[in-house]
């Protein structure tokens, strides 16, 4: 077993996320910005018998991001699996954004799925690879109203995976993507009418029920595992039969 280290993992799917490696056994570094989310998650982690360290740090410091994955390799053992997970996505009309709120967002949606990326590999090719998970979104697919840079990233993180999964595999690291559907989490507060939106959400899915990040995790786990070692550079849809491809 390995070392995973999770991003935005004090949010709902990024916790289901840590949750679900560490019961496959593996030592997660567990990363956010909000140090009370992510001491629960490594609390969480450590109730089911697993190992955790909890790391606050904002993804927008380049710095921080490295210094992370430097305690991680001091107190876990060198990284072997990365989940980029954690996002912002703030809802405004595209032409009301500021500057300032769109470098942000791609900061923490793409940016730092770069930076974490590149300190993993430095952390696996000595070990003789491992696997990153990148979490894109299902509105890369059809776009969504005042969301554009938050699609955007998302679209990123799809087109990084292939780009990555290019590069690296004569690493044997795997690089795929997951591309959840609508989980209710914080994620949702965005939309103002929660009933509306829910009703919203079942009509398009074939699945007539919400997804639970569980049902998230347990791709990410696949992926991430020895059972996906000839899974590289894919996309996996997660939304309940919403988009297929
Ligand atoms: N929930 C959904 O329906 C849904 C749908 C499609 C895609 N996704 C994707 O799933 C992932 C997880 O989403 P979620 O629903 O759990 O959202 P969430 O808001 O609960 O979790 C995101 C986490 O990222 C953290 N984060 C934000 N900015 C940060 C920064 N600067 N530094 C460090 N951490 C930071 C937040 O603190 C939060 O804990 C995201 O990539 C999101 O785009 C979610």
């Amino acid at each position: 077993m390995t070392t995973a280290l999770v991003t935005g993992a004090g949010g709902a799917l990024g916790r289901s996320i840590a949750l679900r490696l560490a019961s496959d056994g593996h030592a997660v570094a567990v990363l956010d910005i909000t140090a009370a989310a992510v001491e629960e998650t490594a609390r969480l982690v450590e109730k089911q018998g697993g190992t955790a360290l909890p790391l606050t740090v904002d993804l927008r410091d380049a710095t921080a991001i490295d210094g992370a994955f430097a305690r991680t390799a001091e107190e876990l053992g060198p990284v072997g699996i990365l989940v980029n997970n954690a996002a912002v996505y703030p809802s405004r009309p595209f032409r009301e954004v500021p500057l300032a709120e769109y470098d942000d967002v791609v900061a923490v949606n793409q940016r730092a799925y770069w930076i974490a990326a590149q300190a993993a590999t430095a952390q696996m090719v000595p070990t003789g690879g491992g696997a990153i998970v990148n979490i894109a979104s299902i509105t890369m697919h059809g776009g969504w109203a005042d969301l554009a840079a938050y699609v955007s990233t998302k679209g990123a993180a799809a087109a990084l995976t292939r780009a990555l999964a290019r590069e690296l595999g004569p690493h044997e690291i795997r690089v795929n993507c997951v591309s959840p559907g609508a989980f209710p989490t914080d994620a949702e507060k965005i939309h103002p009418d929660p009933e509306e939106y829910h009703r919203f959400v079942l009509e398009r899915q074939s699945l007539k029920r919400r997804g639970r990040g569980e049902e998230l995790a347990a791709v990410v786990s696949f992926l991430a595992g020895p059972d996906a070692s000839f899974v590289t550079g894919q996309t996996v849809e997660v939304n309940g039969g919403w988009v297929m491809s």
